[in-house]
């Protein structure tokens, strides 16, 4: 929600905040980031993983999303679901068995998934090796 508060999204209003968690324990925030040139847009998703990875982080164990219009202060009107990039990237440093992936409407509402839920028979790094 802290995150979502960050968000720069003057063009579609839609606003997005990300949470991932390190396997070391550490939770790096992110949100999604809009241009004039809307194209060069990028999802919370893909900023939180890019400032941890840009850190040092490599591995990952969860990543919390919320997202939309808010409903009340930190309520939100419904779940906001990873995108498709958004999912492969998450693919990249995770094991999509047991990676979690939180869709929260609230601190009380949400839903899990694993990430090969969302993103079944995936592509990854062991594809290439
Ligand atoms: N967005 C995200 O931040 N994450 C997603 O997974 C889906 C979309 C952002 C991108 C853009 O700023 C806005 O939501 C509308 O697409």
């Amino acid at each position: 929600m802290d995150a979502r508060n960050r968000s720069y999204a003057p063009y579609s209003g839609y606003n997005v905040g990300a949470a991932i968690l390190c396997e070391d324990g550490q939770i790096v925030t992110g949100s999604n980031i809009e241009n004039a040139s809307y194209g060069a847009t990028v999802c919370a998703e893909r900023c939180a993983v890019f400032s941890a990875v840009s850190s040092g982080k490599k591995r990952f164990t969860a990543i919390a999303i919320a997202g939309g219009e808010a409903s009340e202060k930190d309520v939100m009107s419904d779940y906001a679901y990873p995108c498709g990039i958004c999912r492969q990237v998450l693919r990249e440093f995770a094991d999509p068995a047991s990676f979690t992936v939180i869709v929260a409407r609230s601190a009380k509402d949400h839903k899990e998934y694993k990430l090969e839920e969302l993103l079944p028979d995936s592509f990854g790094p062991d594809n290439l090796s």
